[in-house]
């Protein structure tokens, strides 16, 4: 049996709906994109690249899965899953969330045990780096993870009701245009003294980040929420965490010496999670 179903997907070269049959994505325009093994879909056409391997290296990656594994994020994690369940708990129909740049999928993994909800919850992850993508659907096959640029979502206009945005860069307009009217946007950010002690080793003089994030026009933040601790990763742990940063890319090796041979080093973790709501139709 041949079955067809139009699915929450637009075709990145053609911008019409793409039909879901059998392993493979198609519009109207005769433009095809197979499922991969995995479970994903690859939406991110090759011109649209800007490198032949955007976002997030393998280092990155397996460096980002194997700090996060380790859960020294989880407080986040589980306040996010505590604000998301409150906020939802009114709603009647499926929940349809999309996590931007999603990496590989640690907050999917977490979020989704963590969010309690009588509605079911239709779960959807982008990232431009295949390599995170195909690692993500590997360990979630309940999530749909389709590989596209933040800059062109290959969304329908307000498909979604929740749009989670953790540590990613973003496109406010596609933001807009894919989410519903009076949907939440949810962004974690670093607040003003995260990671400060591994900053020291990289720079002669630590700067603060700011403590507010100003949000796209249209949004209006309802809940912001800081949360900070410290850890104190093993050695190894350090290093992985090191690596997750853009400070990897200005840290020289005897930088990374002297923080590698620290015994122990306490560090601050800090982030600021804003809620907003989408007013504007
Ligand atoms: C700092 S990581 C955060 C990943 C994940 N949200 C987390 O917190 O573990 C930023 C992610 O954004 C992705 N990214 C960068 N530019 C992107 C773009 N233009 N479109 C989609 N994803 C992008 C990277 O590949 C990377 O996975
Ligand atoms: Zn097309």
């Amino acid at each position: 049996m041949n079955h067809e179903v139009i699915s929450p997907y637009l075709c990145p070269l053609c911008r019409q709906l793409l039909i879901a049959k059998e392993r493979v994505y198609q519009c109207n325009a005769g433009h095809s994109f197979d499922v991969a093994k995995a479970g994903y879909v690859n939406l991110l056409p090759v011109h649209f690249k800007n490198s032949s391997v955007p976002g997030d290296n393998k280092a990155m990656l397996v460096a980002r899965r194997a700090f996060l594994e380790a859960d020294y994020y989880a407080p986040m994690a589980q306040s996010i899953a505590l604000l998301l369940t409150n906020e939802l708990s009114h709603h009647h129909q499926t929940i349809k969330i999309l996590d931007i740049g999603c990496g590989e999928g640690y907050y999917d993994r977490v979020l989704k045990q963590g969010i309690q909800s009588d509605q079911s919850v239709e779960w959807h992850g982008v990232d431009i780096a295949k390599l995170a993508i195909t690692a993500a659907a590997k360990k979630l096959p309940s999530v749909r993870y389709c590989v596209a640029s933040n800059h062109a979502l290959p969304y329908q206009e307000a498909y979604f009701d929740v749009l989670l945005r953790i540590f990613a860069p973003s496109n406010e307009i596609e933001l807009k245009r894919v989410l519903r009217p009076q949907g939440k946007l949810l962004i974690v950010t670093p607040g003003p003294k995260h990671l400060a002690q591994l900053k020291a080793f990289v720079y002669k003089e630590v700067r603060d980040h700011a403590e507010n994030i100003s949000l796209p026009d249209g949004f209006n933040a309802r809940h912001v929420e800081r949360i900070s601790y410290q850890i104190s990763p093993s050695q190894q742990q350090r290093s992985a965490l090191l690596q997750m940063t853009p400070f990897a890319w200005k840290i020289n090796k005897a930088q990374q010496e002297e923080l590698l041979a620290v015994e122990q080093l306490i560090i601050d973790v800090d982030f600021i999670i804003t809620l907003a709501d989408y007013e504007e139709i």
